[in-house]
């Protein structure tokens, strides 16, 4: 892995992973943690509670977070949607601890995040969750094989086994026919679709995606949630995914509505996804003033 591609990578300098330490020892520490995240029959895949943040901007604090609690378990796909500057980001953010939070707790799979040491987060951000932004974030100087594989690299190592799940993701996303292309020689839709099969490679616990549909017309928005159901349903992957989008969000199991700092509602896909979509859509309304 080189300085370059290092600097390339989403969260780029907390990414860097070398020496990992040793998770056991921290393990008994959170006894306390387990216990609390846990549920019937298992432990929730993403618990938060409670979480506080603000920014400070000279003397002024700007709350963003005022109390946030929600879970996602596992197998699920679940949206956040919530007005521009509702905190959506922000909140992905301190699930991926990119950014330090004044209070609360998130635990992935039952284990504390925001303890951990900065090699130890390495190790979770690379091999137990994946990210989708946006704009892609694929590296522009390797094909669309050597993007998905790419947590691999920075791993270390790409075993045979990487080799086989790559070329797996690509059949099952419809990208094996561009596996030798350059991100400038493909479609939007394709580059979010190399860059959901990246997210993948690792077969981590949790995908965090913050508005993927959000650079797509609406045609390449449907490949890319297609994709993710594919992978919720070929893979049993667990998804969180930021959007403002309704149609998107309408393929959802859940859709977690964040308004003035805190979950304003939660909805769940009970009927069709046209159905849902309506629901979403009447809910946005309600927030009436707010452009969501
Ligand atoms: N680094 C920062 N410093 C100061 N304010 C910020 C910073 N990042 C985001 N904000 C503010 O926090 C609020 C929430 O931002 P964000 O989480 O990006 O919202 P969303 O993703 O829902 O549009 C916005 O008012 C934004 O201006
Ligand atoms: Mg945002």
């Amino acid at each position: 892995m080189t300085a370059v591609s290092r600097s390339l990578l989403p969260g780029s300098t907390l990414m860097l992973n070398t020496d990992f330490v040793n998770l056991k020892s921290y393990e008994n520490k959170n006894a306390d943690v387990l216990a609390l995240t846990e549920k019937k029959g298992g432990m929730h895949m993403l618990y938060v509670s409670e979480l506080h943040k603000s920014y400070r901007t000279g003397s002024r604090t700007y709350e963003v977070l005022k109390g946030v609690s929600l879970n996602v378990e596992k197998g699920e796909f679940v949206a956040v949607m919530g007005p521009s500057g509702s905190g959506k980001s922000t909140l992905l953010n301190c699930i991926s601890c990119f950014i330090p939070y004044e209070s609360g707790l998130i635990t992935l799979s039952g284990e504390k995040l925001s303890g951990l040491s900065e090699e130890a987060l390495a190790k979770v951000r690379n091999e137990k969750l994946g990210f989708v932004f946006q704009d892609f974030m694929l590296l522009d100087g390797l094909t669309v094989r050597e993007n998905i594989l790419l947590p691999r690299i920075i791993h270390g190592e790409v075993t045979a086994d990487g080799e086989k799940n790559a070329d797996r993701l690509l059949k099952l996303f419809g990208i094996d026919a561009i596996r030798d292309k350059y991100p400038a020689e493909i479609s939007g839709g394709e580059k979010q679709r190399t860059a959901v099969a990246r997210a993948l490679i690792n077969n981590p616990l949790l995908i965090l995606a913050d508005e993927p549909t959000g650079n797509l017309d609406s045609r390449s928005s449907r490949a890319v949630i297609d994709s993710f159901m594919e992978a919720r349903h070929s893979l049993d992957a667990t998804i969180f995914m930021v959007t403002y989008d309704s149609f998107a969000a309408s393929f959802c199991d859940r859709v977690i509505i964040l308004k003035d700092g805190t979950v304003f509602r939660t909805l769940e896909n009970k009927g069709s996804r046209p159905e849902f979509q309506g629901q979403l859509l009447n809910m946005i309304k309600e927030m009436s003033g707010d452009d969501i």
